[in-house]
């Protein structure tokens, strides 16, 4: 395939539709018809751009979009190819008319309700879920798969009667027992077995949360920048969301209170502030907890990669400080082993256990519990804090790594600095380029670094790139750092 095939599509530049759209159908269509084959190379990004007369970013969009469909394959350092695995809508014939009676944006948002609205308000991302320095991946490849698989073999060969019903919508008390000597002694958390609510990973835990304590337009702080999961969460409750900043000591918690005393949740990233990375100290710490018991209000605290220090000792968790039963402290599972896994927890303070076992009767019930078995199992027979421990080194040299290439390689692109903990690196842009457009510039080589900017709840004064490195060794890291600094400096 070369570019004059391309070059045939027939663009009007009079019409309604976008531009975007319109080279979309014009590659889709050279693909159901067999013009465009499986393996063929789309021609880069700058020749097309002149053979089409058309801007790069119309360029990127269209070819985003049938990346994302499956019609096009990106690899880095390769190019961008018609995929070998083609959806299956490409093997049928398409109605054109169907095309037609698509619905606008407009009308599928009048079909919702205002939750439904406040849920689907998440911009739409060309990041491909499984691009490169994608934030908060772990190496799944490192999980030890063949163990999992006989703990699982092993449950599911003498399934237990009583474990086969609806169980406790809490989850399978064993492991709510393992949970809880674990983070007693990993993070200093004060609790009993009956505290812990297993939950399907902390997405589903902030939602549970704000069904359960949350009213319509009721305030809530999150901190700005903050993880945008949470953010919709709260959004989808009708709460009205408060930005407190954020410094390189996590939230200020002053602002907090001078902003909105009367808020009822605070959520918060005391051990690694996501994204900033920051931890915070001990007196902002007491701050908090005086505020909330003094307001009766909650304080979430999201612990969702504390598993990952690398220097300096740890802080023992915020709940462990808490005697006034404030804080409900969440966990993952999706950082330390695989995130479809879908299995996180909750430690809520006593007097919300029945609330939140209620809550979650409605809801769905519970988490599967032969999963629950499997993971008991794995925990207490070592395998979890082994993994933790090897991932912990393997993550500490991958982080290294980074830093190193983007040190030598655009130095001048990117300001960092080492994160004590976590998965991912800030780095910080020159102070007039748009982080959006950076990670926009990105996204058609394959690689997902996100823009700070979707964290922040207001305009950034700088941007950045987040750089998730858990998931790649260090050739990957090496050779994707000079791709991007080559391509940024085109
Ligand atoms: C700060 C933070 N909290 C919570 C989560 C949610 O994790 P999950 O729903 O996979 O348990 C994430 C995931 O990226 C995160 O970054």
């Amino acid at each position: 395939m070369n570019s004059t095939t391309l070059a045939g599509i027939e663009l009007d530049k009079q019409s309604k539709r976008p531009l975007h759209r319109q080279l979309y159908d014009g590659i889709r269509q050279l693909i159901l018809a067999n013009i465009l084959l499986p393996g063929d190379q789309i021609p880069p990004t700058r020749q097309l751009c002149q053979d089409l007369s058309l801007s790069r970013s119309t360029i990127v969009d269209a070819l985003s979009q049938l990346r994302a469909e499956g019609y096009l394959e990106s690899w880095v350092g390769r190019g961008t190819f018609v995929s070998n695995m083609l959806p299956e809508v490409a093997t049928h014939v398409v109605n054109p008319e169907f095309e037609q009676e698509v619905p606008t944006k407009q009308s599928i948002e009048q079909s919702l309700s205002r939750r439904g609205r406040a849920l689907t308000a998440v911009p739409v991302t060309n990041a491909s879920k499984s691009g490169i320095f994608r934030s908060g991946m772990p190496d799944t490849s490192q999980f030890p798969f063949k163990t999992w698989q006989k703990i699982l073999q092993k449950h599911w060969s003498a399934p237990q009667i009583q474990n086969l019903g609806y169980g406790n919508s809490a989850g399978y008390f064993p492991l709510r027992e393992t949970i809880a000597q674990h983070v007693r002694l990993a993070r200093g958390v004060q609790c009993q077995p009956e505290q812990v609510m297993i939950t399907a990973g902390a997405q589903q835990a902030l939602f549970l949360i704000a069904n359960l304590l949350l009213d319509q337009n009721d305030s809530v702080w999150v901190e700005n920048p903050g993880y945008n999961g949470a953010h919709l969460a709260f959004k989808a409750a009708g709460a009205h969301l408060i930005p407190v900043s954020v410094d390189e000591n996590g939230v200020i918690v002053e602002e907090g209170i001078i902003k909105a005393s009367e808020a009822k949740i605070a959520y918060i990233c005391p051990s690694h502030q996501y994204p900033l990375g920051g931890t915070l100290p001990l007196s902002r710490r007491m701050q908090l907890l005086e505020w909330a018991n003094s307001q009766k209000a909650w304080i979430i605290e999201d612990d969702y990669d504390s598993e990952y220090r690398y220097t300096g000792h740890p802080l023992a968790s915020l709940q462990g400080l808490d005697k006034s039963y404030r804080v409900i402290y969440m966990g993952t599972f999706s950082k330390v082993l695989f995130p479809s896994l879908r299995l996180g927890y909750l430690i809520v303070p006593p007097q919300l256990i029945q609330p939140f076992e209620k809550a979650r009767e409605a809801i769905d019930r519970g988490s599967a519990f032969i999963t629950q078995m499997a993971l008991n199992e794995f925990m207490v027979e070592g395998h979890f804090a082994r993994h933790i421990r090897r991932s912990r080194v393997l993550y500490a040299q991958r982080q290294q790594a980074l830093l190193e290439a983007i040190a030598k390689l655009c130095p001048d692109l990117f300001e960092t600095r080492p994160f004590p903990a976590g998965m991912h690196l800030l780095g910080w842009l020159p102070k007039d380029w748009s982080d959006i457009e950076t990670a926009e510039k990105l996204y058609p080589l394959g690689i997902s670094a996100a823009p700070l900017s979707n964290y922040a709840l207001t305009p950034l004064e700088r941007g950045g790139l987040l750089f998730g490195y858990a998931a790649h060794n260090e050739t990957v890291i090496w050779e994707t750092v000079k791709l991007i600094s080559e391509s940024l400096r085109k």
